[in-house]
């Protein structure tokens, strides 16, 4: 059980003495019925809350896997483009999704969207050592030199200094698996366009724990389950040296 101002905040879409006003003011209907006080205590499981007749997740925290499509941007919003959120349904457009790390706009694969800052944080800090992969085509072959400049971290043309990654070949030559810890803008693709290998095609398949569910469709997403959940929490408290 807990108090409806603290369900309330926790959407971080009102502080705690608007809470108070909109409560104040009949503003925020619980299961079905006027708000009494903010310091009532609720279940937040099955809570039917309202704030002007829009619906307020009485979850904590979102956590979805989506599999990207190319063609969306990963932002929560974009004048010109669509964004990954336009494929929410609209009450969890509502609750303060974001990307935890963005994929390009022609980039498919694993996202997680979530309103836990504070976790999203901490799955992209290099400092966490969280490794993403991605499967990659490149125009071109690679090659054990491609698979060495990774591993030593490379710095490139414009000085961008990209720490240690992996760099695994597979059975077709123009095919691999990158491993990253950190998410500099375009890095796959400026790390390989470096090395005279431009990507064709790029899939984040994992992101430290979370693996690409592969009964989701382009486009289609999922609440994370309870051990993918746990499985976050665990890995966020880690910190590794390297
Ligand atoms: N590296 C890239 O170049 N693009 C992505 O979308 C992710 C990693």
């Amino acid at each position: 059980m807990e108090r409806l101002d603290k369900i309330l905040t926790g959407t971080g879409r009102w502080s705690r003495r608007e809470v108070k006003e909109l409560v104040k003011a009949g503003r925020v209907r619980v299961n079905g019925a006027a708000a009494r006080s903010p310091e009532e205590k609720y279940d937040r499981e099955g809570l039917d809350l309202r704030v002007d007749g829009e619906t307020i997740s009485g979850a904590r925290f979102v956590y979805l896997m989506l599999h990207k499509p190319a063609g969306l941007v990963s932002a929560t919003e974009d004048p010109r483009q669509k964004t990954v959120l336009e494929l929410l349904p609209p009450h969890l457009r509502r609750v303060g999704l974001f990307p935890a790390g963005r994929l390009d706009r022609d980039t498919e694969g694993l996202l997680l969207l979530t309103n836990d800052g504070a976790l999203a944080h901490d799955l992209l800090s290099p400092k966490k050592h969280v490794d993403k992969t991605y499967f990659v085509r490149v125009d071109g072959a690679l090659d054990e030199a491609d698979c060495a400049a990774f591993a030593s971290g490379m710095t490139l043309g414009d000085g961008l200094e990209c720490l240690p990654a992996g760099l695994e070949r597979l059975e077709a030559p123009d095919e691999g698996i990158v491993t990253l810890r950190e998410g500099k803008y375009h890095q796959i693709k400026r790390m390989l366009a470096a090395r005279g290998k431009p990507v064709v095609y790029l899939k984040r398949l994992t992101m430290g724990p979370l693996t690409l569910d592969p009964t989701l469709e382009k486009g289609a997403w999922r609440p994370l389950t309870g051990e993918e959940r746990a499985a976050l929490e665990a890995c966020r408290s880690l910190r590794r040296p390297g």
